[in-house]
């Protein structure tokens, strides 16, 4: 059994990027936009700011009350849209509030969406089609597990995949990408009703569904790829008072794998990166 180095690939593709913002000619800036009250989201958006900050990018955090109504954000990322500064723009997720997030996500200019969440660029993503000459932007978590499959040299093409969660930020995308790859894809979700009959025969397996402990060894072919895209926080006597786990019992799966990703420092970092190159993919449209 090996452990994917999450941060080690992360920082590789860091370095990459940040030599290419260099040669660049100015300074790209990301805006992004927090609503309301969530720890998910805020430790996400310190991520960011640190490795934006490390690679050249310049940073621009908007904050929004939970009880904002959704014309003040849709005025601010028009405003965002045409300025010049910014050249990728995001909504962390989750929100803790209700509001008609596709009206917010087709607000950003399709050229700035470094997330890959407007339904131009999803469209296109599912579609597996090309903006005029480019490449579409690809959701950050999705391109990074991909990436990372990559980096160890894991051929998804024939081979049974299960995803477990069907969110539009990682599920459904990440599925889009590995069948583009050839692989055989079964999405698994709550509503399954025999999780284990699926997951006990997946070649590479991955967990996106936010459950602690949900995956255990007897539900993991031996030999399988096992991917953990979850972070979900467990109270604890530490001084943070909580640490970060993912949705698999780690020490028993990691025995059955024949690679792993731990949590955290697997996928996590990877996410930050790979938003880092959209930046770039955006700077890079004149
Ligand atoms: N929350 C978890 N992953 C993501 C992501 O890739 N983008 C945004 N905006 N929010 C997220």
């Amino acid at each position: 059994m090996s452990i994917i180095d999450g941060r080690a690939v992360a920082k590789k593709i860091r370095g990459d990027v940040k030599s290419k913002i260099a040669g660049l000619g100015f300074q790209p800036g990301l805006a992004v936009i927090l609503i309301g009250d969530n720890w998910e989201s805020k430790l996400y958006i310190e991520q960011k700011e640190i490795a934006c900050k490390e690679v050249g990018i310049q940073f621009f955090l908007h904050e929004f009350v939970s009880s904002v109504e959704i014309n003040e954000v849709i005025s601010l990322i028009q405003k965002l849209n045409a300025d010049r500064k910014v050249q990728g723009i995001l909504v962390q997720l989750p929100i803790s509030v209700s509001l008609d997030l596709i009206k917010i996500q087709e607000a950003i200019d399709p050229w700035k969406d470094v997330d890959g969440f407007n339904p131009i660029n999803r469209g296109l993503l599912f579609s597996m089609a090309k903006k005029a000459s480019l490449e579409t932007m690809i959701p950050c978590t999705p391109a990074g597990v991909m990436r990372l499959l990559e980096e160890y040299e894991v051929d998804v093409n024939g081979k049974n995949v299960v995803v477990i969660g069907r969110s539009n930020i990682i599920g459904k995308p990440l599925s889009y990408l590995l069948l583009q790859k050839g692989a055989t894809v079964t999405i698994c979700h709550s509503q399954t009703k025999d999780l284990k009959f699926h997951t006990q025969n997946a070649d590479i397996l991955v967990c996106a569904a936010g459950q602690e402990a949900l995956v255990t060894a007897e539900m993991v072919k031996k030999g399988a790829v096992v991917i953990d895209v979850a972070l979900n926080r467990v109270t604890d006597q530490s001084k943070k008072g909580y640490h970060i786990v993912g949705d698999t019992d780690f020490e028993k799966v990691k025995s059955k794998a024949s690679l792993i990703t731990p949590v955290p420092g697997g996928v996590g970092p990877m996410t930050v990166a790979m938003l880092l190159q959209n930046i770039l993919k955006a700077s890079l449209i004149k």
